[in-house]
């Protein structure tokens, strides 16, 4: 099983939030499962000397985007044995910063098609592109509209994965002919619109085989108006083919046992000795009052309304009335941050406010703080509440996506497993009570103890979450994600066996009536393939014999569906033939892995039309290219 991760940032590489986290972290993770990952993101000018001086040049060529013909470089580098491949055009990317470009949609769209474009020239053919956030989300639009014309890319699996619903890159309609270089249609079908506009994440969703977001409670609610952000109705209406997987935390990434960054080292069995040490040693740094009594409170956060800094600031003169040293790192809106400089002006010693990023001093304040507070509005999943965990910093958060999802509520009254604070509403007095509670337990050592265990206890690793990917690119492309390499006479005799049914020999008894395990409406390989799937469905269902229960009984499906296919789709039989090898290939996996196939085809009218094999043989996607030698 071969993935491919689109992202516009990834870390280590290049890095302003989550979403790289994630990119640096889940390839990895996948790996371990037996995936193939490789990664492509842009070569943006910020990409350290010390990266550049790794890559290999690939490919230079160039690339059409409506009437433009632009340069399109491919560059690779090996990082933990995954390759990470770097889309190069200094015209766009080669700029100071990521995003907030005017040209922010050409680029994109441009980024978008190069990937596409590059899987020609690279030696990763991708069984699924897993694309991430409105950045990539042209991307399934190009896919299905325009390269599945050429057989190479039939039968390549899209999943896309919302990680902020609030970015979804909108532009104005007169970008989709001039800009884009697609068709009108796709703006008046809705397929690429929202609210008259043209949105990438829209786009993103329609055109996905499935959808993720990155936690279940997020994923819930993205249905209402107040998470929906304008998409809620569209959301709901992907129901069937969306869920909600939760991130997990880079576990070697963030170690306070290993952290190079932090003063004084450890773990649960040394946490109350070491950690009151940490603290310590950032009270100094910080130039606040030194003692490790006193209870210090932290963000590290951007300072943007999304967050709860109204809630911060509203309670902030009343939360400086307690005993309690508060710590604040990270940039984002003046008015909070003059709000913030302003309260450490009045409570010297016992308020730092650091109007800046830096990951050293990051690390260093989730290992020396005790309350780590996280009152977002929303929050998709959100990282920092696990890395403070597992520094044994107890997080206060807002009960809202993937925090919900991660923290659960210390209850002293109860012997309990909780390892955070939690609370309900978006409102700042609850905030400030759930924080008393928290002091509370901290002056009660027994309790505070065992809340700090627990939190370092918390299982935030990627093993879960990874697994749950890996059944799902399973499920969508049908290739059992740990298939042993499958012997070509085997795949030659299932491709035997699909093409007698296409000459009509053979329509046996192994058309099972798939309705029956209908769940999701993921779409199979076959189901692209052949685009046929309610004919499939209409095949009588025949006894089976045990006989055949064996080498046919993955192949029969194909059969049956490939025979059906035939009795529209003939004439387009002979382009069809790299994609049977392809489907033949898929059947001998599932045999060969002894995997149940669950996958259904249920395709939506779009998927359907666009994966229909076209008569048009050019190579989409660009011109003029060359490969290096
Ligand atoms: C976005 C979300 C954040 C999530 C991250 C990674 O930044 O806002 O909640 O943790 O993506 O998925």
């Amino acid at each position: 099983m071969k993935v491919l991760f689109v992202a516009s940032e990834a870390a280590p590489f290049i890095k302003t939030g989550g979403l790289a986290d994630v990119m640096g972290a889940l390839p990895k993770a996948l790996q371990a499962l037996g995936v193939e990952p490789a990664l492509v993101i842009p070569l943006y000018a910020g990409i350290g000397e010390a990266y550049r001086n790794e890559m290999e040049t690939v490919y230079t060529g160039s690339l059409d985007l409506s009437w433009r013909d632009q340069y399109l470089g491919v560059k690779k580098l090996v990082q933990d044995g995954i390759p990470v491949y770097f889309i190069d055009n200094e015209y766009y990317f080669g700029r100071d910063k990521l995003y907030g470009f005017d040209d922010d949609a050409e680029r994109f769209a441009y980024f978008a098609k190069a990937v596409l474009a590059m899987l020609h020239y690279i030696d990763f053919k991708p069984d699924v592109i897993h694309s991430n956030d409105w950045h990539t989300g042209m991307l399934g639009a190009y896919l299905k509209e325009d390269f599945m014309q050429d057989p190479f890319y039939q039968g390549l699996k899209n999943i896309y994965t919302i990680h902020n619903l609030k970015y979804q890159g909108v532009f104005g309609r007169q970008i989709v002919e001039d800009v884009l270089g697609l068709p009108l249609r796709l703006l008046y079908n809705g397929n690429i619109e929202n609210a008259g506009n043209v949105n990438f994440m829209k786009a993103g969703m329609c055109y996905a085989d499935f959808i993720t977001t990155v936690s279940p409670t997020y994923a819930e609610e993205i249905t209402y108006p107040y998470f929906g952000e304008g998409l809620e109705d569209y959301v709901a209406l992907c129901a069937g083919k969306i869920s909600g997987i939760l991130n997990g935390l880079d576990e070697q990434e963030y170690n306070p046992e290993t952290d190079m960054n932090l003063p004084v080292c450890f773990n649960k069995t040394n946490v109350f000795v070491k950690k009151p040490m940490a603290k310590e040693a950032l009270q100094r740094e910080l130039g606040l009052t030194v003692n490790r009594e006193i209870p210090v409170l932290a963000m590290i956060t951007r300072l943007v309304e999304a967050k709860g800094l109204d809630l911060v600031t509203y309670i902030m003169n009343e939360l400086m009335e307690e005993q309690v040293q508060l710590v604040v790192v990270g940039t984002g809106d003046e008015e909070y941050a003059d709000a913030l400089r302003e309260l450490a002006w009045r409570h010297p010693g016992s308020v730092s406010v650091n109007i800046l990023f830096n990951e050293g001093l990051a690390r260093r304040v989730y290992a020396g703080a005790d309350l780590f507070l996280m009152p977002s509005r929303y929050e998709a999943c959100g990282l920092s509440q696990m890395i403070a965990m597992r520094y044994g910093t107890i997080p206060v958060v807002r009960e809202t996506g993937g925090l919900k999802d991660s923290v659960k509520d210390f209850d002293k009254y109860n012997a309990t497993d909780g390892n955070g604070l939690r609370f309900a509403n978006f409102n700042a007095h609850e905030l400030l009570f759930t924080i008393k509670r928290g002091l509370s337990y901290f002056a009660e050592k027994p309790f505070w103890e065992k809340l700090v265990i627990n939190a370092m206890e918390s299982d935030n690793s990627w093993n879960r979450s990874a697994r749950a990917y890996a059944d799902l690119y399973d499920k969508v492309a049908g290739v059992p994600v740990t298939a042993e390499p499958i012997p070509e006479t085997q795949i030659a005799a299932v491709e035997e066996e699909i093409l007698q049914a296409v000459k009509g020999e053979e329509i046996t008894a192994e058309a099972e009536p798939v309705q029956e395990h209908v769940q999701q409406p993921v779409i199979n390989a076959e189901a692209v393939v052949e685009n046929k799937p309610e004919e499939a469905e209409k095949e009588p269902a025949k006894k089976k014999t045990a006989a055949k229960k064996t080498v046919k009984k993955a192949a029969g499906k194909t059969t049956a569906k490939k025979a059906s296919a035939k009795k529209t789709a003939e004439p387009e039989a002979a382009e069809a033939a790299p994609v049977k090898k392809r489907a033949a290939r898929k059947t001998a996996a599932k045999k060969t892995a002894e995997a149940k196939t669950e996958a259904v085809p249920a395709v939506t009218d779009e998927t359907a039309a666009a994966a229909a094999p076209k008569k048009r043989g050019r190579k989409p996607g660009s011109k003029n290219k060359k490969k290096e030698e």
